[in-house]
């Protein structure tokens, strides 16, 4: 009885739903035959190719929805193809995936690069709709600087050719990001009160604006751009992750659990980010979507926590955990981490007390002495993960090959790390993005070279005698050695699951 009077109230709404959308939506319907046709002659339109099945794309749909309606009044149209009816189309359109958006503009398509809630929709269509700079004047100047979050005007004088240049370039490449003007007027610049040449980013947050005045090169002024348009303090997720790496300054990660945290943490910690600004970019995390990302900072995730990373060069700073994060306390870490008193945090296992196994276990402590420090030999490493597929299927012929070079370790040691429970050491000038990823450190000068071949016991054999420094040259068919047949994938995996920024 209940049953069947819940079931006919969601029935009754979502009928009511479907009517309500289809009477009044504002995205346009497209099909095979009206495709062309509405599209080719709009100046902008964006589509989106989806799926009715599809969770992303029945999220997108009310953010879509309302984007349509807002950005009726600019005249930019939103239309949508439901690919399971128009499977030609979608083929047509190179459809590889659900939602999939695309921006054209009278018949010319591009990737749409914007996000999918409506105010991200909204604005990156704006910024679309406008030429890369828009002539700034004093009829329009407080509209222009007030039209998106983060606006850019250049002012400039006739004497200022090279800078408006560069201004130019820059505009182009930032035109997904920023909304660009510049003005000669004199009028506008005695309003905005700055002196020739000068930039200034208007913003809806922290200060209103940034002013960079007198001249300037490309560099400077992508740098000015970057660090000013990023908030003194905002929330980090994966839609602007990339963003705050771009900036290129250390990120330090306010690590939060519930709201009132986050309120007192932000008490805490913002006159620290204020002083700091320009030299730390300062984030919330949330610690219940986010938490993994604590052992990222070798912080333990337990909240609230703070750390410091310097993305850039995968170093990374954590606060002590035992310690209250004060506003006294944050100050004085920041500032020793600016500095440059505090040393970064390198991960590691314990050193093994015995480490006579065939494959030597390196880790995070011993591996500058054995690797670097020790030129008399070469070390074959093997970075690898516990949970990795491909080095778990490794393992016997990784530990036959260092059976066999045993008797020679003094040469060539045949070695390993569990890239999860240790830190690459900062003087490895490499990443590592997959597991396993197989390098071979050169004995004298420690060149490395990238093992790349196939993961037989053989195919390794003959790698060592080629590249390795110290000659050994073991028979890669020595009679212990049964060939195996099937050569592994050359192929690294990749931890998804660790990686949600
Ligand atoms: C694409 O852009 C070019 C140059 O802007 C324009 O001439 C052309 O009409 C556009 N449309 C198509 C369908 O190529
Ligand atoms: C962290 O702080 C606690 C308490 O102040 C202290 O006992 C401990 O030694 C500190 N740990 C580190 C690694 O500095
Ligand atoms: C390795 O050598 C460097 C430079 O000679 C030295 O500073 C460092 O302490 C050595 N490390 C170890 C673990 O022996």
């Amino acid at each position: 009885m209940l049953i069947k009077k819940l079931f006919s109230v969601a029935a009754g709404a979502l009928l009511a739903c479907s009517i309500v959308s289809a009477e009044e939506s504002d995205v346009i319907s497209l099909t095979k035959d009206t495709f062309k046709t509405i599209v080719d002659p709009e100046k902008l339109i964006l589509v989106e190719f989806f799926a009715p099945w599809c969770g992303h794309c029945k999220a997108l749909a009310p953010e879509y929805e309302k984007a349509a309606t807002s950005l009726k009044s600019e005249n930019i149209k939103l239309a949508k193809v439901d690919c399971t009816a128009e499977s030609d189309l979608c083929a047509e359109q190179d459809v590889k995936g659900y939602p999939t958006l695309k921006v054209f503009k009278n018949g010319n398509v591009s990737e749409y690069n914007g996000g999918r809630k409506a105010e991200l929709i909204i604005s990156y269509m704006k910024k679309q709709s406008l030429p890369a700079i828009t002539d700034v004047n004093v009829e329009n100047f407080d509209t222009f600087k007030d039209s998106d979050d983060k606006v850019v005007v250049g002012f400039f004088t006739e004497n200022d050719q090279k800078e408006y240049n560069t201004f130019s370039e820059i505009s182009e490449i930032l035109r997904d990001d920023f909304i660009f003007g510049a003005t000669g007027q004199k009028e506008v610049i005695n309003k905005a009160e700055v002196k020739p040449p000068s930039i200034v980013l208007y913003k809806k947050f922290d200060e209103g604006k940034d002013v960079l005045e007198g001249t300037f090169t490309k560099d400077e002024l992508i740098d000015f751009i970057r660090k000013n348009s990023i908030p003194l303090l905002a929330e980090i997720g994966p839609e602007n992750y990339a963003s705050y790496v771009d900036s290129g300054l250390p990120l330090a990660f306010i690590f939060y659990d519930n709201d009132e945290q986050r309120t007192n943490l932000g008490k805490e910690i913002e006159s620290v980010a204020k002083e700091y600004k320009g030299q730390v970019n300062f984030v919330y995390i949330d610690a219940n979507k986010f938490g993994q990302h604590a052992e990222n900072i070798n912080l333990k995730q337990t909240w609230p926590a703070f750390g410091i990373s310097k993305p850039d060069e995968n170093l990374k700073y954590p606060f002590n955990q035992s310690k209250e994060i004060t506003t006294e306390a944050i100050k004085e870490f920041v500032d020793n981490f600016i500095k440059g008193e505090i040393p970064p945090s390198i991960k590691s296992e314990p050193i093994p007390e015995k480490n006579d196994d065939p494959v030597f276990v390196l880790v995070a402590d011993n591996f500058e002495e054995v690797v670097y420090n020790d030129t008399t030999k070469d070390v074959l490493v093997e970075f690898y993960a516990p949970w990795c597929g491909h080095c778990k299927k490794l393992a016997p012929t990784y530990e036959k090959l260092g059976e066999a070079y045993k008797n020679v370790r003094d040469k060539i040691l045949i070695a390993k790390m569990d890239g999860t429970e240790n830190d690459i050491p900062p003087k490895v000038p490499f990443k590592v993005s997959g597991f396993p990823t197989i390098k071979l450190f050169k004995a004298g000068n420690k060149e490395i070279v990238d093992y790349q071949g196939d993961r037989t016991y053989e195919s390794f054999i003959e790698f060592l005698n080629k590249n390795a420094h110290n000659k050994v040259d073991l028979d890669s068919s020595a009679p212990d050695s049964t060939p195996s047949k099937e050569p592994a994938p050359a192929a690294t995996e990749k931890d998804d699951k660790h990686d949600e920024l």
